[in-house]
């Protein structure tokens, strides 16, 4: 079955496992999988480490010099694709408590969502992309030959949340999680420069009630329904 090298975005809210079903359609289809929201946490890492994101604060004139010179890049590990600064992988420091609490504001900076997106583009030139994130179907891929948006039940999405903190042996609570979803949701939809909203031409996946499997089984249906596409795979989950 050949799909051709198209750019697939995939847009949602927090959450609603954007990046499990973008890693899980690459493995499937072949694609290159593009996490664009690591490249908000990489800069934000990188304020920390220079000090310019302190107490609370973020320096925004002070970030964008450090953020310019930034050798963020993605490179293949294991058959995943990882975040590197320069030579040092900083898959793990980028999914710590610190950067997530400081994230959402930094990428509301217009002029660093201008930097990512130059990034982005140039990471997906190759072609046969799939890339997640809140504004890829509407700003960085306008053009993008298919758009997914993701949505789910926001109390089965904070339960999804919880149980994956606990698991990481993060101390928190279910009230706690709602909240801070709550909050990015808003963030996310209502900032000025590129907000969080579906694509008139995404197609909607509400993953409420399915698995896995049901999402491969969904977004097959859809590549044959888009690309003709009449030989049926055997899907691997
Ligand atoms: O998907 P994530 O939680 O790793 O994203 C981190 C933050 O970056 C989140 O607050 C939303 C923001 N983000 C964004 O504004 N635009 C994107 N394309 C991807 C992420």
């Amino acid at each position: 079955m050949t799909i051709p090298d198209i750019i697939i975005a995939v847009d949602g809210y927090s959450s609603t496992g954007k990046s499990t079903f973008a890693k899980m359609v690459a493995a499937e289809f072949g694609f290159l999988y593009l996490d664009s929201g690591a490249m908000y946490r990489g800069v934000t890492l990188a304020g920390l480490e220079s000090g310019v994101i302190a107490d609370g604060k973020i320096d925004e004139a002070a970030l964008l010099p450090v953020m310019g010179p930034l050798d963020l890049h993605f490179r293949r590990d294991d058959g995943a694709t990882k975040l590197y600064l320069g030579d040092r992988c900083i898959e793990k420091e980028i999914r710590g408590w610190e950067v997530s609490q400081y994230v959402s504001p930094v990428s509301a900076i217009p002029q660093v969502r201008a930097w990512v997106d130059d990034k982005l583009h140039a990471f997906a030139a190759g072609g046969r992309v799939i890339m997640d994130g809140r504004d890829i179907g509407t700003t960085v891929f306008p053009n993008a030959e298919l758009k997914v948006f993701m949505t789910a039940d926001p109390m089965v999405r904070a339960q999804r949340r919880y149980e994956e903190l606990l698991a990481k042996g993060e101390k928190t609570t279910l009230e706690e999680v709602v909240a801070n979803l709550k909050d990015r949701d808003y963030r996310d939809s209502h900032r000025p420069t590129s907000p969080l909203r579906q694509a008139a031409d995404a197609y909607v996946l509400d993953n409420t009630h399915m698995t896995l499997h049901e999402e491969l089984v969904w977004m097959l249906g859809l590549l044959q329904g888009k690309f003709g596409l009449l030989e049926s795979p055997g899907l691997s989950c």
